[in-house]
């Protein structure tokens, strides 16, 4: 259990997708942390204000904004940015954590889903990313608050080292980030920007419901974890609170693996 801490203070954070699952758990975490959280969502209004409740708990948290946005869609996106500073005045810290799976063989793969795979998850982070940019190089270092000009922190997935059969769309998205995010960091990290990526491994949320909820799904998934237990949301915000935060200030254009060894090849373990 996360104890309240104040190392984003002051900090206007953005988590898109924070309506539920690993975006949930980093809007709660920051908030533990001091931090002023924008919770966005695409359709789920009711889980978003189910987030600011809980954050709302703590008293000293600040009150959460929510804003709907689409973040495939550059309008949108840009709407969430200016409302935010609106709101909070800045932007400090983007997590940009939307992600969908639409699963099928390659060879049946509608055109439509791996659309939509590459456009929330890829140009959607794309869109949160540059939009981020644009705000901390406008408003110019707060050395009050951090070092850093700014934090954009990519939520990706092992499946950016880890190819995927059946998930093609999901997979060939998170292997762009990884050039995304360093390009990002090659280009900006001069200017004082830190962008990294975190890459959770089997983590219990709605995307993988299917494979958890049933036993044998659940054994399945267990095989691929040296760490033999299925993550919990809670373990991708503790590490996104650090590496948003000054105590991580020198980790820049790098993808933090928290999967509990799955990419450690665990099908070689006992020959190969
Ligand atoms: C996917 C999950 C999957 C995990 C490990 C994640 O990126 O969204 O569905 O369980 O990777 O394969």
């Amino acid at each position: 259990m996360q104890k309240p801490n104040n190392r984003l203070e002051d900090q206007t954070c953005i988590i898109t997708g924070s309506s539920s699952g690993i975006g949930a758990a980093i809007a709660k975490s920051y908030a533990l942390e001091g931090g002023k959280v924008v919770i966005n969502y695409h359709s789920d209004k009711e889980g978003a204000e189910e987030v600011a409740h809980e954050i709302m708990k703590n008293s000293n948290a600040i009150k959460p904004l929510i804003i709907q946005c689409d973040v495939s869609k550059e309008e949108d996106v840009k709407t969430l940015f200016k409302k935010t500073i609106k709101e909070f005045g800045t932007v400090d810290v983007c997590v940009a954590n939307s992600g969908i799976q639409k699963d099928y063989p390659l060879h049946e793969m509608p055109l439509s889903a791996w659309q939509q795979v590459l456009d929330v998850n890829l140009t959607g982070q794309f869109l949160c990313a540059k939009e981020a940019l644009n705000e901390f190089m406008r408003r110019g270092m707060r050395p009050e608050v951090s070092n850093s000009l700014g934090k954009i922190i990519h939520v990706s997935s092992v499946h950016e080292e880890i190819p995927w059969a059946g998930h093609a769309n999901y997979a060939t998205s998170k292997g762009g980030l990884k050039m995304l995010m360093e390009s990002i960091c090659q280009s900006y990290a001069g200017k004082k920007v830190r962008c990294n990526s975190i890459a959770p491994g089997a983590i219990k949320t709605d995307i993988n419901k299917e494979v958890w909820e049933d036993e044998e799904g659940l054994k399945d998934i267990l095989k691929l974890i040296p760490y033999d237990k299925m993550g919990e949301p809670e373990d991708i915000g503790s590490v996104a609170s650090w590496l948003a935060s000054d105590e991580s200030e020198y980790v820049n254009g790098t993808t933090i693996f928290v999967d509990g060894g799955m990419s450690c090849y665990p099908g070689f373990t006992s020959n190969g």
